[in-house]
């Protein structure tokens, strides 16, 4: 008996139990929800030669920052995999590269699999959404790459609420508001515990200029959310964001501290470092008060997770951390030595940062030009990159260019200069 998971694909096992287990685990897992690890562990405990249970446990666990034990799962489904399908094979080995620090062979074994097995979700999603194989590739061009992917899957997933929300969030990054918000919503209404779905929602909404109807949806949105799960912490963020581009600087704390912050949230790291990071200086940038203590703390844990660059996106944030720490010598070896898919761009960007710090603005609007015109090769989603659109406005603010600034936002994010969190800036 050939068993087949919700999407259609054999799969080898023989029990039941572990297919239902398997299953729902991967309706968790897409919808970034709390409980796919516990799910998967089920599963191979209820036939524990299931090598694509082991893989998808992998996963989880990696989600949950357990890597250790994510390790010890992908190796258990590279030994059994050896006897199941093609499919399944190139899928542990899709999942083997991620694991082994090879995104690029990883990414090209997904867009192999997805070619004769569209339906391969869990394979599928390594190459989906802003923080994924595609979006951390540091290639121009990379939001339009994710747009042609999503647009290529779509069609084989009729009535998929992950998908519609993965192909939604394409649009949103590549411009598309009304289209995105339009499938968004369909996505919410057969699945409203999405969080993909709330979360690219309230990317909608912060690219529409809607402050007051984001703040009302997230708010409502996230009491229900399990404290627990993957983007309890960055959809905190981005009520902070909400809150602090209304004023609303009470809210905007509360935010950070109850979900962004180190220790706040069981988010990732690379989340609580680039998110505390980034609505720490964009309060700066709005004129309000940030704790230095609060930029010796971030340093510090920047360093304790991201000691070594390779993770551009992180260490553009780690940059700033130490910079604002006045950490010159963790901040230098970023500047000089950055390596990973941007380090090319990190290295200005950290000279910037430095040069900011000590209020040397020229030297920022040096370094920073460096990089504005492929800001995409970075990482992170329009609102993440906000951060550095906004620094350079700010900056060029410092320097007594007020029509530059306005131009400049006009120009680039023209959202942003409806409402502009930029301190004097009206
Ligand atoms: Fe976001």
């Amino acid at each position: 008996m050939t068993l087949c998971d919700d999407y259609g694909n054999s799969i080898s096992t023989n029990s039941a139990d572990a297919r239902d287990h398997y299953d729902r685990g991967v309706q968790l897992f897409l919808g970034a929800d709390f409980g796919a690890g516990a799910a998967f562990a089920a599963a191979v405990a209820a036939d524990p030669d299931f090598a694509l249970g082991h893989a998808a446990l992998a996963r989880a666990l990696m989600m949950e920052g357990r890597m250790p034990e994510a390790k010890a799962a992908i190796t258990r489904a590279e030994t059994l995999v050896a006897s199941a399908n093609d499919r399944e094979q190139t899928h542990v080995a899709a999942f083997a590269a991620l694991f082994q620090g090879n995104p690029k062979g990883a990414r090209s074994t997904v867009r192999a699999l997805v070619r004769d097995h569209p339906r391969d979700a869990m394979a599928a999603q390594l190459c989906t959404n802003v923080f994924g194989l595609i979006g951390f590739s540091g290639e121009v061009g990379r939001e339009a790459e994710l747009l042609a992917y999503t647009e290529a899957l779509i069609p084989h997933y009729e009535g998929d609420w992950w998908m519609m929300s993965m192909h939604a969030l394409s649009l949103c990054e590549t411009g598309q508001i009304a289209a995105s918000r339009a499938l968004m919503d369909r996505s919410l209404a057969l699945n409203p515990r999405n969080a993909n779905a709330a979360h690219f929602r309230a990317h909608e909404q912060y690219e529409a200029g809607d402050i007051a109807a984001g703040r009302e949806y997230l708010s409502d949105w996230i009491t229900d959310y399990d404290s627990r799960s993957v983007l309890y912490g960055h959809i905190s963020w981005h009520m902070a964001l909400w809150a602090l581009h209304d004023g609303d600087e009470a809210a905007m704390w509360q935010a950070v501290n109850n979900g962004v912050k180190p220790g706040s949230s069981s988010s990732l790291p690379i989340n609580v470092l680039t998110d505390t990071a980034a609505i720490l200086y964009r309060a700066e940038i709005a004129g309000m008060t940030v704790d230095p203590q609060s930029w010796q703390d971030l340093s510090a844990y920047a360093a304790r997770f991201f000691p070594e660059t390779g993770q551009s996106f992180a260490d553009m944030h780690a940059a700033l951390c130490h910079a604002m720490a006045g950490d010159g010598e963790r901040l230098a070896y970023i500047a000089d030595t950055a390596k990973g898919y941007a380090g090319d761009l990190v290295r200005p960007v950290a000279k910037g940062w430095g040069d900011i710090a000590r209020q040397n603005w020229s030297g920022a609007l040096e370094h920073l030009s460096e990089v504005m015109a492929t800001t995409e090769r970075l990482g992170g989603s329009r609102a993440q990159r906000d951060l550095i659109e906004l620094a350079y406005v700010n900056v060029l603010m410092k320097l007594g260019h007020e029509e530059e600034a306005r131009r400049t936002l006009k120009l680039r994010r023209p959202v942003l200069s409806i409402s502009t969190p930029v301190l004097n800036m009206h």
